[in-house]
């Protein structure tokens, strides 16, 4: 998939990816918000990685937010099987010298567009950590609508906290 807008995309990731998603991954601002799966520090070899387990997979669902020259962030879906097969999470992190310009609403907004037609979803969802204002700012400027707290629901750096649940459906 590729989508462009402003002056960024949001497309595969590749291999040319790994120096400038090494570079920006690896930070603790990033990496507080995110699953442990999201490593820290975040090495060139977590980025080869990623990018290798991504490219496996038959269907895409993890992309690049890239500028003309670099990857500044990544925005994925996770697709939820079973009773739950018309819902997906959705996830999203961007480097932080980009931060509060905007980049994220759009991304999200657009990725979401995408995907609710790509898998035939009624349901797009996230889980972000309660003191994350940020990403709840971001997911109420892409009207996910706020359906409640899931306390202590999260076990990170030692403490266990508080997630708020957001969901868009369609
Ligand atoms: C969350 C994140 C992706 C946001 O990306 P972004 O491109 O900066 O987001 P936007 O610029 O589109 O919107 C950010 C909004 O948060 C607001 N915001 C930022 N910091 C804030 C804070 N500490 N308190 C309240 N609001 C805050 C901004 O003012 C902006 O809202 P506004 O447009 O109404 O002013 C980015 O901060 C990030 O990568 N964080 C670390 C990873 C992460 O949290 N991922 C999400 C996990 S659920």
């Amino acid at each position: 998939m590729k989508i462009i807008f402003d002056q960024y995309q949001i497309r595969d990731w590749q291999q040319s990816d790994i120096p400038s998603l090494a570079k920006y991954a690896n930070n603790s601002n990033i990496a507080m918000n995110l699953r442990d799966g999201f490593p820290h520090p975040y090495g060139e070899k977590d980025a080869e990685a990623f990018i290798e387990r991504t490219n496996a997979l038959k269907h895409s669902t993890s992309f690049a937010i890239t500028t003309n020259v670099e990857v500044i962030g990544g925005v994925g879906l996770a697709l939820r099987q079973d009773i739950h097969r018309f819902s997906a999470e959705i996830g999203y992190w961007l480097a932080e010298p980009y931060w509060d310009r905007g980049i994220m609403t759009n991304a999200v907004r657009l990725v979401c567009d995408w995907a609710f037609t790509e898998f035939n979803l009624a349901r797009i969802f996230a889980e972000p950590f309660s003191a994350n204002l940020a990403s709840i700012a971001v997911l109420r400027k892409c009207q996910f609508v706020h359906e409640g707290t899931s306390r202590k629901s999260a076990y990170k750096d030692s403490q266990f906290i508080d997630q708020e649940i957001f969901a868009l459906v369609r």
